[in-house]
């Protein structure tokens, strides 16, 4: 079992043997046992200290130690090329894809991309990763943003370079951009989500008027102790990079870094920890309130990314119309389910799927939840067993050609909201 860190964005230190991390300074003449000191930044030299993130990790061999990258062929649904066809203004919705006989990496399918993506370091991606396979002898790494890996069905353990981490669904994982990392399956198969972000990490959200505590807390963020595994012979890494694939030949494992400190590291954090926050009197608030991570724009209140859940949580509110209302938005949403259902949907969302509902998109509640939550006995009412979760961005998603061709793909999705009764006027 790993050993954690607790806290958001802490100064950690940690060792794997007694006496390799420098004490009072960062990079000595001579490192404890010939280890070469090397700096990960995860932000410019010159970021506002309060946004600052770097460590200094201490490793076996220098990470820069390896042959030229050449074209990687596997993974051939990770991170197509997108269509120069005009984009619809379709709402759209996939069920759940299929396991693959592959590993975390190989089975990785982009579903949308939102933003310009790693050349102007903005926007995000949707991934789904659907395997059965260990990742044996390789490590992956994006150099275009960090990763948000989801765990929808079976746990995964991530072998990083800082550490490992043990991540099962309802729990949440990120490997921050630049971090080697390979995925184990303990339970054979998994699938869930990755929402790759390609802008500022992610930061927790400002509590304004909430006060100092809520939403999600610090202190309940878990990083890993330093772990390192010292193994010679072929060792693949694989590099995405400006949205392409690259591979080389590390000839050992590159999870060498015996210890390190520092504050850009990667987490997990279970999502039943978030402590959700509601009306006690009317109307269901803007889903803001539910926001667990943001990665702000250039343009204030108007974020790259937000991070955003539905979880367990009791419904009080007097005259209202409990579910989430119908709305159309400036920011884009992506939407998909961990567990249970979610309220605003009767049937057709279920776990693994994914749904899509772009800039100034009506959507809302189907027919079946607008008159169930319409006739309700408004009673306390506890949503119970669901975790739903929202990436929000202010750029519009487009989807992939193979998102597009996939069976898995709704075609009847507009349907949800055919069949409204037509409001009854005074005569
Ligand atoms: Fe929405």
């Amino acid at each position: 079992m790993p050993d954690y860190q607790t806290g958001f964005g802490n100064h950690f230190s940690t060792e794997a043997i007694p006496g390799a991390l420098p004490i009072g300074r960062n990079s000595p003449q001579r490192p404890a046992f010939g280890l070469y000191a090397e700096q990960l930044s995860g932000t410019a030299f010159t970021a506002p200290r309060h946004e600052n993130r770097r460590s200094w990790l201490y490793r076996l061999r220098p990470s820069a130690a390896h042959p030229a990258f050449t074209r990687y062929q596997g993974a051939k649904q990770f991170a197509p090329g997108l269509s120069k066809e005009p984009l619809a203004p379709n709402r759209l919705r996939w069920g759940p894809l299929e396991i693959e006989d592959a590993d975390w990496l190989d089975s990785l399918t982009t579903m949308v991309v939102a933003g310009d993506g790693p050349k102007s370091q903005a926007g995000v991606a949707m991934h789904i990763y659907r395997a059965e396979k260990d990742m044996v002898d390789r490590a992956f790494v994006s150099a275009d943003g960090e990763l948000l890996i989801l765990p929808e069905m079976g746990a995964l353990t991530l072998y990083t370079e800082l550490g490992r981490i043990d991540v099962k669904p309802g729990e949440i994982a990120l490997i921050p951009r630049g971090v080697r990392f390979r995925v184990i399956l303990p339970e054979g198969k998994a699938r869930g989500y990755v929402a790759e972000n390609h802008g500022v990490p992610f930061r927790l959200p400002d509590l304004g008027p909430i006060g100092s505590n809520g939403l999600a807390n610090p202190r309940d963020f878990e990083t890993p102790v330093a772990w390192f595994e010292d193994r010679e012979g072929d060792f693949e890494l694989v590099q995405k990079f400006l949205g392409k694939l690259w591979t080389t030949n590390l000839g050992r494992s590159p999870m060498d870094v015996v210890a390190w400190h520092g504050n850009y590291a990667p987490w997990k954090y279970d999502l039943a920890r978030f402590n959700t926050i509601g009306t006690v009197s009317f109307d269901h608030p803007d889903p803001s309130i539910f926001t667990v991570l943001t990665s702000p724009s250039d343009v204030p209140g108007t974020a790259n990314v937000d991070f955003v859940i539905f979880p367990p949580r009791w419904m009080v509110a007097e005259d209202t119309f409990r579910p989430p209302w119908f709305h159309r938005n400036t920011m884009s949403e992506c939407m998909g389910l961990i567990s249970g259902a979610y309220d605003a949907k009767a049937d057709g969302f279920v776990p693994g799927a994914l749904s899509l509902h772009n800039q100034m998109s009506g959507h809302g509640p189907d027919v079946a939840s607008w008159k169930g939550a319409s006739e309700a006995e408004l009673k306390p009412h506890k949503i119970e067993g669901t975790m739903a979760f929202m990436i929000e961005s202010r750029w519009v998603f487009t989807p992939t050609d193979q998102a597009l061709a996939t069976s898995a793909l709704d075609e009847d999705y507009d349907q949800v909201w055919s069949g409204f009764p037509k409001a009854r006027l005074p005569d």
